[in-house]
């Protein structure tokens, strides 16, 4: 499973970066304007960083205006795809994009009827949210599962990018369910590094060695 980190703050872009396992970013609209930045100037920040796909997405509802917001922005960078809300004006942009050779990410999935549509129009990448579906008392785990089986049996070439992902559980249930992708906010790819047996048995090697190697006291 691809990681990516659902941010477009930069240190955690570059912290990510950093340990060699981050494979690419998305933003949304909510993300970008936690930032303050506008969001071709966001963009173009976060290709000098990241090595891998990076999601912008459009703000504009319709689909001419998709079209217009989303051309200039996939020029920015070959890493670049845009990010269009599953509504019937986005599947439609989709459609053209994809025509066009521009990479589109479907994203608002919540369901896999609706991910058959985003397959259908041509997606690159289909972004269901677990986290939003658990809060609705479904199983938002069981909707990867879904979709991944269904793009399975049709040999749909859409990557399924697991979104929303709020805890380190989310993260390796999405594995399990064969999510090609996995987005998830800094904190959840920070937490998946920890466990106290790794801390206990550090320190005990440490320990050890120090005891047979320490210089003798004088
Ligand atoms: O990738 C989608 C994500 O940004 C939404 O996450 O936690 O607000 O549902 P959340």
């Amino acid at each position: 499973m691809r990681f990516f980190l659902d941010t477009a703050n930069l240190d955690e872009l570059r912290a990510g970066a950093s340990w060699g396992i981050l494979d690419g970013c998305t933003t949304n609209p909510s993300l970008i304007a936690k930032e303050g930045i506008p969001i071709a100037e966001r963009i173009r920040q976060i290709t000098e960083i990241v090595d891998g796909d990076i999601s912008a997405e459009v703000v504009a509802t319709d689909c001419e205006g998709m079209l217009k917001e989303g051309r200039p922005l996939a020029a920015i960078h070959k890493n670049i795809v845009v990010k269009v809300p599953l509504t019937r004006d986005g599947i439609k942009a989709c459609s053209i994009f994809s025509k066009e050779g521009i990479r589109v990410n479907v994203t608002l999935c919540f369901s896999a009827g609706q991910a058959i549509l985003a397959a259908k129009a041509g997606a690159y990448f289909v972004s269901p949210f677990v986290g939003r579906v658990d809060d609705t008392g479904w199983d938002g785990i069981q909707l990867i599962r879904d979709i991944c089986g269904i793009y399975k049996n049709y040999g749909f070439s859409t990557q399924v990018l697991s979104a929303s992902l709020r805890t380190v559980n989310h993260v390796i249930d999405s594995a399990k369910a064969g999510a090609h992708v996995g987005t998830m906010p800094f904190k959840v790819m920070n937490s998946l590094f920890d466990h106290p047996l790794t801390d206990r048995g550090l320190e005990q090697f440490l320990k050890d060695h120090a005891k047979a190697f320490q210089p003798p006291a004088r």
